[in-house]
């Protein structure tokens, strides 16, 4: 069984307060009101990450995450944060690949492929992203552009290191938008990707390949878009935010 994981990328939001204010929310709530196994991960700013481990409860299935990672582990890299210094603080998850990254700060898929050995080198869980742009959708092969961009960041993975992957379909075109690919649309789209993975790392790899759906995501709309077979969850932006519209994303994936 793939486990169901719901994350938050809380992007470039929150002041340390407000950081603190929400984590201890979403901790509280998570805990009183979500009976199910969804693992919950919150993806905060990285100058967080430190403070923020102590609101979580002791071995429990919240955990934090980055937004990023380089894929050198130290160096003449000003402003940037590595691998092994996630793991030093205890960081389980990384965000790669974000199309925001892509878009505004240049990543390609080339050193997408080296930061997602470094996260694995470190023990990071990587939450690789990939998606189209609505131009993609509208005219071009992007079905093809998608997989390209797991072709070539992920599959010189040997299959145990793949093991550790997990993969958010973002739609650039849904991303902070309000306009959610329909349910229907996340479900063809993740089947179509699993049989990707399924041809390079066979059958039993891709059924147990978590696959979130990001890209307005929210309160209302979650549930049905988690309930398609091939939707493990979700990578959640702004619904992250609020404490309550977060938990109840989480719920909705039990
Ligand atoms: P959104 O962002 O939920 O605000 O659309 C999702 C994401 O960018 O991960």
């Amino acid at each position: 069984m793939r486990k169901r994981l719901v994350a938050g990328n809380w992007k470039m939001n929150k002041t340390y307060d407000e950081a603190v204010a929400l984590v201890s929310e979403v901790v509280n709530m998570v805990k009183d009101e979500v009976t199910g196994q969804t693992e919950v991960v919150l993806c905060t700013p990285s100058i967080y990450l430190t403070a923020l481990k102590q609101y979580l409860p002791v071995g429990g299935r919240i955990s934090l995450g980055a937004q990023n990672c380089h894929e050198k582990a130290s160096g003449a890299y000003t402003g940037e944060v590595s691998a092994p210094m996630l793991q030093s603080i205890g960081v389980r998850y990384v965000i790669l690949g974000h199309s925001e990254r892509r878009q505004y700060f240049n990543e390609t898929n080339a050193q997408l492929a080296e930061r997602v050995d470094a996260a694995l080198a470190n023990g990071l869980t990587p939450i690789f992203c990939c998606g189209e742009s609505l131009d993609m959708r509208e005219n071009g092969d992007y079905l093809g552009f998608v997989k390209e961009q797991l072709t070539e960041s992920l599959f010189h993975l040997s299959a145990e290191q793949f093991a550790s992957v997990v993969i958010a379909y973002e739609p650039i075109w849904a991303i902070g938008t309000g306009l959610t690919a329909s349910s229907q649309q996340a479900q063809d789209m993740h089947r179509e990707l699993r049989q990707h993975l399924a041809g390079k790392y066979g059958d039993e790899a891709a059924q147990n390949t978590t696959i979130l759906y990001g890209g307005s995501a929210n309160a209302q709309n979650a549930a049905e878009l988690f309930a398609q077979p091939d939707v493990d969850g979700g990578l959640i932006g702004g619904a992250s935010l609020k404490s309550r519209d977060f938990t109840t994303v989480v719920k909705a994936n039990n």
